[in-house]
């Protein structure tokens, strides 16, 4: 599926688009250029899932752990942008994130492309005309919408 965000002004109803598809699934593997809004969505659909700690990319830790404050659901939110070696997503203890049923949000998975679990939803964020951005939800395997 397709969600457009023609401004910032329309990022929470975009949010809530999304999570509405969301279904069973907990990981969702974030991709697009630097830039395209991949954290600023996360944080949206954080928000929207209701964490009110503040949410940015993760920066020393790869890994942020939020709490929603309806229902005290975790979320998991990576940036796997630095990492230089898969040895260090290793001793992270990436599967004990990947596989607790928590969700887990990932900017540039395309790093980790060979840890991420099979049923791992893509989601593309691009940067159309205007500055508006298309969020393409299962994207390119077909089978994930
Ligand atoms: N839907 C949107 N509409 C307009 N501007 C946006 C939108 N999403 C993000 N931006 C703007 O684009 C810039 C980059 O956004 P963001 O940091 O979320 O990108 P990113 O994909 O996480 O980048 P990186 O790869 O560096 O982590 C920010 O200034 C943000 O305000
Ligand atoms: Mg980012």
């Amino acid at each position: 599926m397709e969600i457009q965000i023609q401004s910032l002004e329309q990022i929470r109803d975009a949010a809530r688009q999304f999570i509405a598809a969301m279904g069973d699934n907990t990981v969702f593997a974030f991709y697009g250029k630097m830039g395209a809004g991949k954290t600023t969505f996360i944080k949206a659909v954080c928000e929207e899932l209701g964490v009110s700690d503040a949410i940015a990319s993760p920066t020393f830790a790869i890994v942020n752990e939020y709490r929603s404050d309806q229902g005290g659901e975790l979320i998991y939110h990576f940036d796997f942008y630095r990492i230089k070696k898969l040895e260090e997503v290793y001793d992270l203890g990436y599967e004990d994130y990947f596989y607790s049923g928590a969700l887990c949000f990932i900017e540039w998975p395309e790093l980790v492309e060979e840890l991420l679990p099979g049923d791992a939803v893509r989601v593309d964020i691009e940067e159309v005309e205007g500055g508006a951005r298309r969020v393409t939800v299962g994207g390119f395997d077909g089978n994930k919408e």
